[in-house]
């Protein structure tokens, strides 16, 4: 082979690795519905238990749900998907659970700015190919804003019913997710499967 067609050959070669490269930075769409559908289910199911109990018995027995339910639906949904799936918050009720990485505060960070700046929480999300040391991972987040019944337990202390501020006070003695007005992102769902 000529020389030259040798030197043309390189190039394409080249160019094709370095599209695989930056192209690969788009997760793969069946991956990225995953990660939505995984994250909806959370949502969903935390939902209609919470709103179950308070129904049935009241905020201050719903505290149960949040403790005991809402941690096993999570790792119901991560078992189901191969996923880690599950809540975090920059201002976490449990230290175990609630806390999030570096990647998931920074992300955090940015939802809570996207909403200073009058951008609606409902359905924002954010999604990143993230290489880690054991590998590349599709990591996916979306908000959950604060809504009336979230109110009962992370709303402003004096619209909090004094059992209810009891029961937590005793429960999450380094709480710090109270105080929240409604429409401002309480946390998010936040999903990491391998790729
Ligand atoms: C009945 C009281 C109650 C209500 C109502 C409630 N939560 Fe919570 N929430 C809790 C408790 C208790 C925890 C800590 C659970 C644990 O021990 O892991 C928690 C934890 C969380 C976490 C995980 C991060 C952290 O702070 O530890 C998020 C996110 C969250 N709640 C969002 C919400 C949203 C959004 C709503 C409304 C849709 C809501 N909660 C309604 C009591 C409540």
């Amino acid at each position: 082979m000529p020389r030259s067609h040798l030197l043309l050959l390189g190039v394409a070669l080249a160019a094709t690795a370095w599209w695989a490269v930056a192209g690969s930075d788009e997760p793969p769409r069946a991956a990225l519905e995953e990660a939505r559908r995984a994250s909806g289910e959370l949502v969903t199911s935390v939902r209609s238990e919470l709103v179950k109990a308070i129904e049935a018995s009241g905020p201050l027995r719903a505290i149960v749900v949040c403790k005991y339910t809402v941690p096993e639906i999570a790792s119901a949904v991560s078992r189901k998907y191969g996923a880690r799936v599950t809540r975090v918050s920059l201002a976490p009720r449990n230290p175990a659970l609630g806390w999030g990485d570096a990647w998931e505060q920074q992300v955090l960070m940015g939802f809570d700015e996207r909403v200073a700046k009058g951008e609606k929480p409902e359905g924002m999300e954010h999604f990143e190919i993230v290489a880690e040391p054991s590998g590349r991972f599709l990591r996916y987040m979306r908000v959950l804003p604060m809504q009336p019944p979230c109110m009962h337990c992370h709303g402003p202390a004096d619209q909090i019913s004094e059992p209810i501020r009891a029961q937590l006070a005793h429960d999450y003695p380094f709480d710090k997710a109270m105080g929240l007005p409604l429409g401002r992102v309480r946390g998010a769902v936040t999903y990491k499967k391998p790729l």
